[in-house]
């Protein structure tokens, strides 16, 4: 059990990180992977919560992937993957729209609310908050959206009124379509449109590897030499480029770590102990 004095030191050790980031807006990407740990989930939320309350201004977007994968098998639909996007047909695109924002927006809006925050769950459809059109650059993926706008005023609404957003990475098309973007780059766009100080991926590995280890620091030439060289794939490619575009146009610093740890936010927000990846601009 810690005393007294040693209690005081831990807050006053987060004190200039509350001041230099009081009134932020800090957008976070919650990984589908890092979800699977119900105690890590519920460090998560209880983080997110305790953020706005020292007065940052959380933005929650979330991603879904083991979760979409495990209702397609049930509905006896195969996942198919290119360059870490989801080929999304017609079948597909629903199973994603259901479980984005039907099942896992609505979880995480109740377990925030829960705790004490105020959370509203949105789509890209809400207020036209996300414009997409269809990705192209891979061939024919379907409906996998690349995103061409951001509409940021309902989200500057409800931070002003003190609330919690907590996006599902769908858009909407300017056809009527519904599109599948993918939650990284919906973060990072959103980072970028909000003028956020910080972009923080949670996903499930420390952050980026290469030969089995932990790469602590990224310039952008070396995050452009990793994609280029193949040591990043699947999954980790979206997050490399979006944290690359995001420092590009402002957003001071991309952070992945490992969601899968209680309170990893919490390390990465209010202390010196790096953990995790973290992409700077020099
Ligand atoms: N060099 C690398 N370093 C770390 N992870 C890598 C690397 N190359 C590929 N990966 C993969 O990237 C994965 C993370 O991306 P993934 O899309 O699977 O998860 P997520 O983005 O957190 O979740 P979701 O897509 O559901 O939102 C890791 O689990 C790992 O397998
Ligand atoms: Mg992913």
């Amino acid at each position: 059990m810690k005393n007294a004095i040693e209690r005081a030191q831990i807050l006053l050790e987060a004190f200039p990180y509350i001041k230099s980031f009081h009134g932020k807006v800090v957008v976070i990407k919650y990984g589908g992977s890092a979800m699977r740990s119900q105690e890590a989930q519920n460090a998560f939320i209880e983080d997110v919560v305790l953020l706005k309350y020292t007065g940052m201004k959380p933005i929650v977007v979330h991603g879904g992937g083991p979760e979409i994968n495990h209702m397609m098998k049930k509905l006896r639909i195969e996942p198919v993957f290119k360059n870490g996007l989801r080929v999304t047909d017609e079948k597909t695109l629903e199973v994603v729209e259901m479980v984005l924002a039907g099942k896992i927006n609505k979880n995480i809006v109740a377990a925030v609310n829960q705790k004490g925050g105020k959370a509203v769950g949105l789509s890209g459809k809400d207020d036209n908050l996300i414009l997409a059109e269809r990705e192209t650059v891979h061939g024919d993926i379907g409906y996998v959206g690349r995103i061409v706008k951001i509409n940021p005023e309902l989200l500057f609404s409800l931070l002003n009124a003190g609330y919690i957003p907590i996006v599902a990475p769908v858009a909407f098309g300017l056809n009527g379509e519904t599109f599948n973007v993918n939650a990284d780059t919906a973060a990072a766009e959103i980072a970028v449109a909000l003028n956020a100080e910080k972009l923080i991926l949670l996903t499930d590995v420390d952050g980026v590897m290469k030969d089995g280890k932990l790469i602590s620091v990224l310039t952008m030439s070396e995050v452009k030499g990793l994609l280029n060289d193949g040591t990043v794939t699947g999954g980790m490619i979206p997050k490399l480029q979006c944290a690359v575009k995001a420092i590009e146009n402002g957003v001071h610093g991309v952070h992945i770590i490992n969601g899968s740890l209680p309170h990893v936010l919490l390390l990465e927000i209010f202390s010196d102990e790096g953990v995790g990846t973290m992409i700077t601009g020099r």
